[in-house]
């Protein structure tokens, strides 16, 4: 017997109905890799960062990245949500008595429903905080990468710096990460993420230099010579954090605060808003946080630091492409004495995929 359905169900379903129909618009004809095997030995990288996971692969002489936001969102569970989800091909995994619509789907839902995405991820690590985590990071790694057939394919995955008081949980993500990578296949070995914007960006330097990426949940920071790393931190402030603070001294929601920090703000302008005047504040207190740690970790080692040559640096990841952050991070970065002679210092060429190319120019230089 069905029951008669009252007015806020009914608006939920059509608001469920009309977030997947954008979306499959929006996906268009998106390809995801089926689960098969295929026998071709492959190499490929990839970044799993807190807002994003990205895949690379060297097709054509060229290498091509994927990628899903690293994020869920729950739906009660329902017959029609589901028929739904199935009509229009939406990835979903059910848990108990709720679906879960995972990566970039997962963003459309949440604006259409007017909620806040979920994160298996916090601050670099599995969240401890989501039950779940581990299966939807899961899922949303099988949408990207496709299993491997032959067991010379080799994977190289990012993992942080583990932030301070997390030297033990990095431990779990990382072996619970690389287990699933394995049993799609591949040998898979971790990398260091500042290490891997080394690989991506600092090959003509021989991969001496610093790679940092300031990303969605933290920053990560190696110091490298001749691709061995010589220094490596993090620290727990990221986009997360600027939108976090930003929001709640604005009394703002966060999907707001992004909106703006993505569309064309410049921390070389002067702020119009209120909401702009935080996100200045908050990125001064980031980059000022990075400067610190950065001074330290190389006071801390620069009895052993012997280095030949002026040091490059170059900044990735998606905080970092905000308009003047190169020109705050130098500021801050001369107002410190720092026992390092550094050279050019610049903006990756491709700040959100820079990780993840660096994971595999790691691998294909594993013989
Ligand atoms: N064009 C942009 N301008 C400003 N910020 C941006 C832009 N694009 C993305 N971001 C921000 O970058 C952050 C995500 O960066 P990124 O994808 O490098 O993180 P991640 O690798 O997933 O996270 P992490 O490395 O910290 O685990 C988010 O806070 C996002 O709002
Ligand atoms: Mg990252």
């Amino acid at each position: 017997m069905t029951q008669s359905k009252n007015k806020g169900e009914k608006n939920r379903e059509a608001e469920i109905e009309a977030a997947s129909n954008q979306m499959m618009e929006q996906q268009g004809q998106k390809e995801t890799p089926g689960e098969a095997g295929t026998s071709k030995e492959r190499v490929v990288g990839v970044d799993i960062g807190t807002s994003k996971i990205v895949f690379s692969e060297k097709k054509n002489g060229k290498i091509d990245f994927s990628s899903h936001r690293n994020a869920f969102i729950s739906v009660d569970y329902s017959k029609f949500t589901e028929r739904i989800l199935n009509q229009n091909q939406i990835k979903y995994h059910r848990i108990d008595n709720s679906l879960i619509v995972f990566g970039d789907g997962a963003e459309i839902f949440a604006n259409m429903l007017n909620t806040e995405t979920r994160r298996p991820m916090r601050q670099g690590l599995l969240n401890p905080k989501e039950s779940y985590s581990v299966e939807i990071i899961k899922k949303i790694l099988n949408e990207l990468i496709e299993s491997s057939g032959n067991s010379d394919s080799k994977l190289y995955f990012s993992i942080p710096d583990p932030p301070k008081g997390s030297e033990t949980d990095i431990i779990y993500h990382e072996t619970v990460l690389k287990r699933h990578l394995t049993e799609k296949g591949y040998t898979s070995k971790s990398i260091n993420e500042g290490l891997a914007v080394i690989f991506s960006e600092l090959e003509d330097e021989s991969f001496t230099g610093m790679g940092i990426s300031a990303g969605g949940g933290m920053c990560n920071v190696c110091l490298a010579y001749l691709s061995v790393p010589l220094v490596s931190f993090s620290i727990n402030k990221g986009g997360d954090y600027i939108d976090d603070a930003t929001a709640s001294v604005t009394g703002t929601i966060n999907t707001r605060v992004r909106g703006i920090k993505e569309n064309g703000f410049d921390l070389q302008k002067k702020p119009s808003s209120d909401i702009e005047d935080a996100l200045h504040i908050y990125y001064d207190d980031l980059i000022m946080s990075l400067v610190r740690s950065l001074k330290e970790s190389i006071v801390q080692t620069s009895t052993t630091l012997k280095l030949d040559r002026p040091i490059p640096i170059v900044l990735s990841g998606g905080t970092a492409k905000v308009r003047g952050f190169k020109e705050r991070f130098e500021h801050f970065l001369n107002m410190e004495e720092i026992p390092l002679d550094f050279s050019k210092i610049r903006i990756a060429e491709d700040p959100l995929n820079a990780t993840a190319k660096g994971a595999l120019i790691a691998a294909m230089h594993e013989n």
